[in-house]
């Protein structure tokens, strides 16, 4: 079976490191490698009006700023089909179909979409006090993980490289495609999951050290911040809060510049900028004994960040200067993945028997049945 990815974000602000090594750095490779016969790369700004109806101009104007961090990143557009979900109307037919597979309840126990509403501040129930004060939970918002799955099985996925927060869906978009097949017959691809393969990369904390990078947390480095935005959020980083003085023992668990090394750092980095230390291994060892300051191990950090960017931010540059170039990429990217999709849902109709007026057989039938009446 022909190996095809799909994958996703919301266009509702820049992509910092959390999505770079959470899924984009793997992305670029499974490109470069050519074991897939197709990549489809999606800008997923239906489902970031599913709660931002009120602002549908943050969603467009991040729609280029997820574009130019595809490209900045090494995404190819002559290697993976980039497009914008919202130009494909077949996704949300297809969306329309899924839901009668899927129950309200099952729908409620997606903790993901649960974490979201409560970082929403969505009202949780329907009790009359609780929806006076807070906004209701948007129909479209609570079913978006059916619309997900209408993405990836629209394309006939195999596999979906994103973070741990996506599994949830995946796991839907299985039970989706069981569902259907049982119902209407062998039709749809079981999509899998492809997470990172390390802890760091899993999540990547913000540099306050909170659970997780968040626009709105304000704790992100973005693809796109410049060399000294880069060096004052490292210096201002979240660090073992008892390490006081240089000799102090120092914790490396929870220390967020250890995560941020395990989560970039390769041996050569050491020979090239702390010769001193054969490996990340004997860094943390030294600061576990004590004696290694934190602006050392802030520096290094510093070094191998602004490296790892710094082709990131050249090629921003470059497509920062061709944006019209850029609109005409998505645009013939939108017009190929709409054909991909078109042609799965032509599969799904006849699985589904609404494609009445191709069914030569159903007219057929049907006329001679109402002739053998009279
Ligand atoms: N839910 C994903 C996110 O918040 C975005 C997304 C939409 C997606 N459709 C997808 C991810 C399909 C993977 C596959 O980042």
């Amino acid at each position: 079976m022909a190996k095809i990815i799909l994958t996703a974000d919301r266009p509702t602000g820049r992509l910092h490191l959390g999505h770079y090594v959470g899924s984009l750095r793997r992305r670029v490779e499974l490109q470069n490698s050519g074991q897939f016969e197709r990549i489809f790369i999606m800008i997923a700004d239906a489902q970031a009006l599913t709660d931002n109806a009120d602002n549908p101009e943050k969603v467009r104007q991040n729609v280029i700023e997820v574009a130019l961090d595809y490209l900045s990143v090494g995404l190819d557009p002559s290697l993976s089909t980039l497009f914008i979900q919202s130009q494909i109307p077949e996704l949300c037919e297809l969306a329309f179909y899924y839901m009668n597979l899927v129950t309200v309840q099952r729908l409620q126990r997606n903790p993901t979409v649960k974490a979201e509403i409560q970082m929403r501040g969505f009202a949780e129930n329907t009790v009359e006090g609780d929806t006076a004060q807070k906004q209701g939970i948007p129909v479209g918002f609570f079913t978006y993980p059916v619309s997900q799955a209408a993405d990836i099985t629209a394309f006939r996925a195999t596999t979906v490289p994103a973070g741990e927060d996506q599994e949830p869906m995946i796991e839907l978009a299985r039970e989706i495609v069981h569902k259907f097949n049982s119902v209407y017959g062998p039709t749809l691809v079981e999509p899998e999951i492809l997470l990172p393969d390390n802890a760091a990369c899993l999540r990547l904390p913000g540099t306050d050290g909170k659970a997780k990078m968040s626009k709105s947390l304000g704790n992100c480095i973005y693809l796109s911040d410049t060399n000294e935005e880069v060096k004052k959020k490292v210096m201002g980083m979240y660090t073992d809060p008892d390490h006081l003085r240089i000799e102090d023992p120092g914790k490396v668990e929870g220390n967020t510049v250890f995560t941020y090394l395990d989560a970039f750092c390769r041996p050569e980095h050491f020979s090239q900028y702390l010769p001193e230390y054969g490996s990340l291994e004997e860094l943390k060892a030294h600061y576990r004994r004590g004696g290694l300051g934190d602006v050392k191990v802030k520096k290094l950090l510093i070094a191998i960040l602004n490296e790892t960017l710094d082709p990131i931010r050249e090629r921003r540059h470059y497509f920062e200067g061709r944006i019209e170039e850029v609109y005409t990429m998505l645009e013939e990217g939108s017009a190929r993945a709409r054909e991909a999709a078109a042609a799965t849902l032509a599969d799904i109709r006849r699985a589904m028997k609404i494609d009445y007026f191709d069914d030569k057989e159903l007219i057929a039938s049907q006329a001679k049945s109402y002739a053998n009446r009279e």
